[in-house]
């Protein structure tokens, strides 16, 4: 089954692309996440393995996938511009380490089975900031359990956010949860990002209007 053609359930609007843009995202056929790559547990267990939900223009990944050629990185964004903008730093430097699943992150949560993953990276997502919006963000009890199930043992969870209340949020589900333990390492740790960090473009637009950036990290409580 090729999960990348399953309906996408997140609704938004969308500015239609540029001419190079789409060009660029027909290049996703090359690059798109090949599932059955989830039927090989060797591989899993033989690599280093990343996921990224929510991508945005894919900076971090992109950077990451780089600098780290034996490590494989797996991409979940529903927006096209931004899946077309990783996909054309992807085909300029001739990268093979990344897959991109285009679509919704909780199809392909709903989808795989358990203990694929060293790290799960979720940087900036929507906040969804108003009372009657909480349920749609994407950090749920639900979401938090299916995170848990896909890291393998010690893997890591990192999320950062703009958003002081979605980090109150974030930070109450998962102590609720009792799965995963977090490596704050003195009372200010939230002020720094994990290992070497690039940075991405969502971020630097809330520090120009003076949001700052805190940053969790979590691992998997076995
Ligand atoms: C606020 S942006 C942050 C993007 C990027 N991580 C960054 O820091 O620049 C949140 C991103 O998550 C994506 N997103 C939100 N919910 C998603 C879902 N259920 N499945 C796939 N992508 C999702 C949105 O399309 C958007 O690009």
């Amino acid at each position: 089954m090729n999960l990348n053609n399953k309906l996408i359930s997140v609704k938004g609007r969308e500015r239609p692309l540029s001419k190079k843009q789409k060009q660029s995202f027909l290049l996703l056929s090359r690059y798109a996440l090949n599932l059955s790559l989830f039927k090989d547990k060797e591989f899993f267990k033989k690599n280093k393995i990343c996921l990224e939900i929510g991508f945005g223009s894919g900076e971090i990944i992109f950077q990451e996938a780089k600098k780290n050629p034996k490590n494989i990185y797996i991409g979940i964004e529903y927006y096209r511009r931004g899946v077309a903008q990783l996909l054309k730093k992807i085909d300029d430097h001739d990268l093979k380490n990344i897959q991109i699943f285009h679509g919704d992150a909780h199809v392909f949560l709903e989808e795989i089975s358990k203990f694929f993953f060293d790290e799960i990276w979720i940087f900036f997502p929507d906040p969804w900031p108003k009372k009657r919006h909480e349920k749609r963000r994407f950090i749920q009890i639900a979401s938090i359990n299916r995170l848990y199930e896909i890291l393998k043992p010690d893997g890591k969870l990192y999320i950062s956010s703009d958003d002081k209340n979605y980090i109150s949020w974030i930070l109450s589900l998962i102590f609720q949860s009792d799965k995963f333990e977090w490596l704050a390492e003195s009372p200010f740790d939230w002020k720094n990002p994990y290992r070497e960090y690039y940075g991405s473009r969502y971020e630097e637009k809330g520090v120009k209007k003076n949001r700052p950036p805190y940053f969790l990290k979590f691992k998997k409580i076995d």
